[in-house]
């Protein structure tokens, strides 16, 4: 019989790693060394389940997954979509959420209703473009930033941002304010096409099990 070759999983570092390994320790998939913070390794194994697993800046998750270096990816759907990649998105986990939206002072309110040609700053360039011409319908000039975005609007680069929004406060510290919702947002897993194809019963197993633990946890919630 031929060995099972390793499943690679690329995880956005930070805090959906941190959320995904935990949801994966509730179905009896665990990664030790990965826990140590201290650790200047790149690439952690589960022997047991040939899984391999790696921690990637967020934006480059999906590329690793488009390329086959990785078999599935953990990442925001604000990166996801930002980057386009050719990539099955397969689960909502559910954590991390967020909401993409227009920010901006009070008074750029009016600018967005009068769809005025304004401008936007933002480090997602193809969220914004594809809100303000293709559902907004709304000629805008667009500015990459690479972040602190609120900044934009206070120094007189733009009218208004497209940004992530979380809590508010950095909105809120800052005078500005959400104008418009673009999308809500939320980790998402996603798969190499080929991958699928080569692997399907491991994947799906995967995401089946993933499912279900998240489908317990909401009805505890419910409850
Ligand atoms: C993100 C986002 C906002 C902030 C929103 O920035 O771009 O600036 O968090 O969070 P809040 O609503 O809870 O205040 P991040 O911390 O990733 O830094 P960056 O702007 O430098 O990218």
């Amino acid at each position: 019989m031929t060995e099972e070759r390793y499943l690679t999983f690329a995880l956005a570092k930070g805090r959906l790693a941190f959320q995904t390994l935990e949801l994966f320790e509730k179905m009896g998939i665990s990664c030790e060394e990965m826990k140590d913070k201290k650790t200047r390794r790149l690439i952690f194994v589960n022997e047991e389940r040939k899984f391999r697993f790696f921690l990637a800046k967020g934006p480059d998750v999906p590329t690793y997954v488009e390329y086959g270096a990785a078999d599935i990816g953990v990442a925001g759907n604000d990166t996801i979509l930002e980057e386009n990649r050719n990539v099955y998105e397969v689960l909502d986990l559910g954590f991390g959420k967020c909401r993409m939206c227009v920010c901006g002072p009070e008074s750029a309110g009016e600018l967005l209703k009068h769809h005025e040609r304004i401008r936007v700053a933002s480090k997602y360039p193809n969220i914004a473009k594809d809100y303000f011409y293709n559902k907004k319908h709304q000629t805008v000039d667009i500015i990459k930033l690479n972040g602190s975005v609120e900044l934009g609007p206070l120094v007189g680069l733009s009218d208004v941002i497209v940004d992530i929004v979380e809590t508010g406060s950095t909105l809120k510290e800052n005078g500005l304010q959400v104008l418009e919702e673009v999308r809500p947002l939320s980790a998402r897993m996603i798969v190499n096409p080929v991958s699928m194809q080569m692997d399907r019963p491991r994947i799906q197993e995967i995401v089946l099990g993933l499912r279900r633990k998240l489908e317990e946890s909401d009805e505890k919630f419910d409850q």
